[in-house]
């Protein structure tokens, strides 16, 4: 069931995580490592804007949220959003408590974020990530290739790798363009390639653990069961109609 709201411009949802060999994200409601490099780089992608004033949506679990430091707070240019069933008032620094993942994105096209709020960011975990991954919205996932065994009770959801594809920075270098040809030897063909600034291509080695920033795409034309109605015909990218939703005077949604 979709959304009557045609004229709603959704905005592009992206997944951010860390991921160890077997897949492994948490342990214990923590991350399993200490990496602060990588820690600021998930830092520096969830806080960037475009141009002052515009913020990102940051979607948190209630359990990633309370295992954040404090001293993690205010994010730059931060819209924090905590989804929880189970708890009724605001946490300390959230800017909104939701209960369900519909809810949260939505509020990102609410009158009083439209103009500001520019990408949405999932943090996780799990439930949530997977909400993302089946979001019409959902164009990437970042997603850090930590090259080490850690013992893990928490593990970022498989996803199609046919349908979010492996980008290959190795052709975009620093160029501030967006989009390059590039010869592709595999493939002995041009290609075009598209340039995420602020990842890097080449491994990086954090306390004695290697890894690798990646970015996964959803390959064009894809379409998901979400985005296919009863009528198989495709819809343009709207959200699912829950019902419409304000935003109330305590931001508890
Ligand atoms: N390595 C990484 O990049 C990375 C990233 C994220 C998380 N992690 C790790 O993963 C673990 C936390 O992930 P998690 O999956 O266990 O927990 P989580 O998603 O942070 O929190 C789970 C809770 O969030 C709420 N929630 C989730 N989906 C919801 C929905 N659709 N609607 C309403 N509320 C919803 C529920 O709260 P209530 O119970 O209050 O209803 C649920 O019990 C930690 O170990 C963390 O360090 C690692």
């Amino acid at each position: 069931m979709f959304a009557s709201q045609e004229k709603v411009q959704g905005r592009p949802i992206r997944l951010i995580a860390a991921a160890c060999k077997n897949m492994g994200i948490g342990k214990n409601g923590w991350l399993p490592w200490t990496l602060p490099m990588e820690f600021q780089y998930l830092l520096d992608k969830i806080s960037s804007v475009s141009r002052p004033g515009k913020k990102n949506l940051l979607v948190w679990g209630r359990i990633c949220w309370f295992s954040a430091p404090e001293n993690l707070h205010p994010i730059d240019n931060a819209v924090n959003v905590v989804l929880s069933r189970t708890i009724s008032t605001l946490p300390k620094h959230a800017h909104y408590l939701c209960n369900n993942f519909e809810s949260a994105v939505l509020l990102a096209t609410s009158p009083l974020l439209n103009e500001e709020v520019e990408t949405i960011w999932i943090l996780g975990g799990v439930e949530i990530y997977k909400k993302a991954l089946a979001h019409p919205w959902c164009d990437l996932i970042y997603l850090t290739d930590i090259m080490a065994d850690f013992d893990c009770d928490t593990f970022f959801p498989g996803f199609d790798r046919n349908v979010y594809r492996l980008q290959d920075q190795r052709c975009s270098g620093s160029s501030v363009d967006l989009v390059r040809i590039c010869f592709d030897k595999h493939l002995a063909c041009k290609k075009y390639v598209q340039h995420f600034p602020g990842v890097p291509d080449e491994c990086q080695q954090e306390c004695g653990i290697r890894y690798k920033f990646q970015v996964f795409k959803k390959e064009l034309g894809y379409r998901s069961k979400q985005e296919v109605n009863s009528n198989g015909l495709q819809t343009s990218v709207q959200p699912e109609d829950h019902g419409e939703k304000t935003i109330n005077d305590t931001n508890v949604i």
